[in-house]
């Protein structure tokens, strides 16, 4: 399962990047708005130069025409640009003309199943099912990319990923991990919660001092006198 990092805060994108464990970003104008960068061109170069896989960066504009020339411009930025579009006739219509030239392409704020049969025949790369937003209104979240599952799983022409959004807690992470779902992006406060458990700190704790008695350090250079197999 693919992490990427749901946020357009630069720290934050070059800090969990510094773990090793992040495949790609997403962005949306509200991120970007809560970011405070006014130039949002170089703000996606510059995560795209941070991130080496997707960065998906989503068009502004919701009329077919100026919603492709955007895309075409976004496309530009770096090889790892990701087009970001809305789940609407017009958003598909611009998935399908840029998935064609190759151009890779995350159609955003899916409520449905329904909806995702689209993007997967709009030649969607990714589909983002928001189930935080499901979850929030009386629905299930889970349910919808459990569906999604099982519906892209019985087309193997379907090449689109699910990339579940609006995650708002770890169990998001880990069931839709249990479903095989391809990609979570998840908000960095979330992803910083993944990493921890009480027993983990408080065990982490007890070997520490329990080392400190016994008053040895590990050399951490210099060299090592390795085995010598006894097979040999
Ligand atoms: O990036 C789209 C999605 O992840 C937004 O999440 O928390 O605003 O519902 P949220």
């Amino acid at each position: 399962m693919k992490f990427f990092v749901d946020t357009a805060d630069l720290n934050e994108i070059k800090d969990l990047a510094a773990t090793g464990l992040l495949d790609g970003v997403t962005t949306n104008p509200s991120l970007v708005a809560k970011s405070g960068h006014s130039d949002f061109v170089s703000l996606i170069r510059e995560i795209a130069s941070v991130v080496p896989g997707p960065v998906s960066a989503e068009v502004a504009a919701t009329d077919y025409d100026t919603m492709l020339a955007e895309g075409l411009y976004l496309a530009k930025i770096a090889k790892n640009i990701a087009v970001k579009v809305p789940l609407t006739p017009a958003g598909l219509k611009v998935c399908k003309h840029l998935s064609q030239q190759g151009t890779m392409v995350n159609v955003t704020l899916c409520f449905s199943a329904a909806q995702a049969i689209l993007a997967a025949k709009a030649g969607a790369t990714f589909v983002s099912p928001f189930v935080g937003r499901l979850d929030d209104i009386g629905e299930s979240g889970m349910q919808l990319i459990s569906d999604i599952c099982t519906i892209y799983s019985a087309y193997p022409e379907f090449n689109t990923q699910i990339l579940v959004a609006s995650v708002r807690s770890p169990m998001h992470v880990v069931e839709a991990a249990k479903m095989g779902a391809d990609v979570a992006t998840i908000p960095p406060a979330v992803i910083r919660q993944l990493f921890s458990h009480p027993l983990t700190d408080k065990g982490l704790a007890q070997f520490v001092a329990d080392w400190a008695k016994t008053g040895q350090t590990i050399p951490t250079a210099g060299n090592v006198q390795p085995l010598k197999s006894s097979r040999t």
